[in-house]
């Protein structure tokens, strides 16, 4: 376990006697020396702790540019600003520029990418890939996010995330004789334990009533309300346009059901999940699914309306992944890495696709088209 942070956590929980789960992912994931992702580990990819899809292949990034090239028509060919949120090193940023500079050139010119990062590590590790690609220095530049929202004054455009919302830290829930309960982290004097009480903020309780969320008895559930937060944020500096949303997850019948009942925070360390959170401090990973039911209900109340939601699987095959895997037959290691990215074991079915919109009138887009409807030759 890492001393300093460990130490860290204790401080706050000496204060009160105990502190929210929340605010202990809170510190565990964002401080801002010593937290998970805050800091200069490698946590994505063979080195890391866990695969993104970005990481996987750069024909993710491609099929999103070519999403993105579809939505600026739909919006008249102005200025279009795509703004990704926690871009770690830069790969999917990479591989939208590099597909729109080749393949979208009217696209480019109109085009231009704001990557939300607030890791100085990061950062340079961005700018640096970045470098490789001529002329990005006047279409890319670096901005924040915090509880006040972003640094950057209102885009027309799409925010893209992947594995953003996952990230953020969460409350837990549970239900315990009735009543509902929420957990925080105390020190029994060797090691941090769980201890149920009363829960801390009335939004919890209104997240559940909002969301039509009831828990039976002993069952857990995580709350993320930095979500809404969010999307109420990203609404904010939207006039117009889309946001699309990668994560994994599912909506609220998905994801409360009768298997589930544990809830679904995770560690992930080295390509193994566990669920020891109080060890690996700062080392690890804490994550929880994404209720889409949430970020559907919390971006309506904002105006933000559901253009679509869908596997990650259906997303990649509406927009042409399999003609691209026809074109890479002879090619073994594409193939295998594609099929990560599709296969339902793999990452096509957990991880889903919500894509949302403002002040647009019933946008048609191509990715959300129905599987039956495509035939090798149109997608
Ligand atoms: C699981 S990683 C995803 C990385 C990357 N999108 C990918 O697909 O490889 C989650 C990212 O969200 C970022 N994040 C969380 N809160 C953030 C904030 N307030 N501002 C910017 N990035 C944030 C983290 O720093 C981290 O890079």
């Amino acid at each position: 376990m890492h001393l300093l942070i460990k130490d860290l956590i204790l401080e706050e929980i000496n204060k009160e006697g105990k502190i929210p789960f929340f605010e202990f992912m809170r510190m565990a994931l964002y401080h801002p020396e010593y937290g998970y992702y805050n800091s200069e580990k490698e946590r994505v990819g063979k080195q890391g702790d866990y695969y993104t899809s970005p990481a996987v292949h750069r024909m993710f990034g491609e099929l999103i540019a070519k999403q993105l090239e579809e939505m600026w028509m739909i919006m008249g060919k102005e200025l279009f600003t795509v703004v990704e949120m926690g871009a770690n090193r830069g790969w999917l940023c990479h591989d939208i520029i590099q597909s729109v500079v080749h393949e979208y050139p009217e696209f480019y010119s109109n085009f231009h990418y704001i990557i939300v990062e607030s890791n100085p590590y990061a950062r340079e590790k961005q700018r640096s890939l970045l470098e490789s690609l001529e002329g990005t220095e006047e279409k890319v530049s670096w901005h924040t996010y915090t509880e006040d929202g972003f640094s950057f004054d209102k885009i027309r455009g799409c925010f893209l995330s992947n594995e953003f919302v996952d990230a953020l830290p969460v409350h837990r829930l549970k239900m315990k004789n009735k009543v509902l309960k929420e957990t925080y982290v105390g020190y029994n004097g060797v090691n941090f334990c769980e201890i149920d009480d009363a829960v801390s903020v009335p939004a919890l309780q209104k997240y559940l009533e909002t969301n039509k969320i009831s828990l039976e008895e002993d069952q857990v559930c995580e709350v993320n309300l930095g979500a809404a937060d969010w999307l109420r944020h990203v609404s904010e500096k939207l006039d117009k346009g889309f946001i699309i949303t990668i994560d994994y997850g599912d909506t609220r019948d998905g994801l409360y059901h009768e298997n589930m009942r544990e809830g679904t925070l995770r560690c992930y360390y080295d390509h193994t999940f566990n669920r020891d959170y109080f060890e690996q401090l700062g080392e690890q990973d804490i994550t929880a699914h994404v209720d889409f039911t949430n970020l559907i209900n919390a971006g309506k109340a904002v105006q933000l309306e559901v253009t679509g939601f869908i596997k990650q699987s259906h997303f990649l095959i509406a927009l042409g992944i399999l003609e691209r895997l026809h074109d890479a037959r002879h090619d073994t290691g594409t193939i295998l890495k594609l099929k990560n990215l599709l296969h339902p074991e793999a990452m096509g079915e957990v991880f889903k696709v919500l894509i949302q919109h403002k002040n647009i009138e019933n946008p048609q887009l191509a990715s959300l088209r129905p599987l039956q409807s495509i035939t090798m030759s149109n997608s």
